[in-house]
């Protein structure tokens, strides 16, 4: 399993980035690698530093739920970006990362795959992977900001809790046998480093980000800061806020930060 193993002079070997996955610490075992990267960010780790293991202890979604992940079944890991965007253009990123990692799915296998808003990645109406983007700010702007990426690749879903909210499953499950992950990280590495310079050019992504998402058409109910709101997801804009249009017509606009988002597609 030569190509399914990971360590840092393995990632390097077969890299093809200018500095994404350029510095690499990679670790069998850690709490979270987002606490880490975070950590090595706020010593000046360059832009690009990548932060990956095989298991984690802490492994953690948005609003502090858990992510689980069997030792070795994913692509668990988490970058340094130094953008300079504003604090509320930063879903950016995690729609930017989104689609690298679909791209890289759709490269690398056989298999399509779908974003559900905010974060996620889906296949077939199941969860296979998310996004956990956290941000340190210095005013307004963006210090710097962690990519944090979870991706089941050959990962059993039936080892997953019960109750997660949403159906799991992983890129072997879908295809019936197992994916080196070697050459997917490469793609994947790839692929973020050719979006995030269209984003450092000032682009944002929501275009093609909305016609990844499998969520817009559908309807919707999303929590957001104390109050709940019905309606039918109709788009997003720029900065990847969500537009419900709401029973008495008016369109709201929904921003991820804010939100514990249920039913969304
Ligand atoms: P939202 O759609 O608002 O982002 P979410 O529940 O899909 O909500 P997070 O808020 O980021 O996403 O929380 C992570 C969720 O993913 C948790 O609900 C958790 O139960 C679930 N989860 C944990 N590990 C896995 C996994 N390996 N594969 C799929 N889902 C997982
Ligand atoms: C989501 O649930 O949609 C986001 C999950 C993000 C999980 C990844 S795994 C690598 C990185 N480290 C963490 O603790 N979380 C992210």
């Amino acid at each position: 399993m030569g190509l399914n193993s990971l360590s840092a002079a393995a990632i390097l070997d077969g890299l093809d980035t200018q500095f994404v996955g350029r510095k690499v610490v990679y670790w069998p075992e850690i709490g979270s690698t987002n606490d880490e990267a975070r950590r090595l960010a706020g010593e000046g780790a360059p832009e690009g530093a990548l932060v990956i293991t095989d298991y984690q202890s802490k492994g953690r979604g948005r609003l502090d739920r858990s992510w689980v992940a069997p030792r070795a079944s994913s692509l668990l890991m988490s970058i340094v970006f130094r953008p300079e965007l504003a604090a509320h253009q930063v879903q950016r990123l995690t729609m930017s990362c989104g689609l690298a990692v679909a791209g890289a799915i759709e490269l690398q296998t056989s298999l399509s795959a779908g974003l559900k808003w905010p974060n996620d990645v889906v296949i077939g109406g199941a969860k296979a992977g998310g996004i956990l983007t956290e941000i340190e700010l210095e005013g307004a702007q963006v210090e710097f900001a962690v990519v944090g990426i979870g991706l089941n690749v050959n990962l059993d879903p039936a080892l997953l809790p019960a109750d997660l909210p949403m159906p799991a499953t992983s890129l072997c499950h879908e295809l019936g046998t197992d994916v080196a992950r070697l050459p997917l990280l490469w793609t994947l590495l790839q692929k973020i480093e050719e979006r995030y310079s269209v984003l450092k050019a000032g682009q944002s992504p929501h275009v093609e980000w909305a016609g990844r998402l499998v969520t817009l058409g559908k309807a919707v109910t999303v929590s957001a800061t104390g109050s709940v709101l019905n309606g039918t997801a109709e788009g997003v804009d720029a900065d990847g806020a969500l537009l419900v249009r709401l029973a008495d017509g008016r369109l709201e606009k929904v921003f991820a930060g804010d939100v514990s988002a249920r039913g969304l597609g």
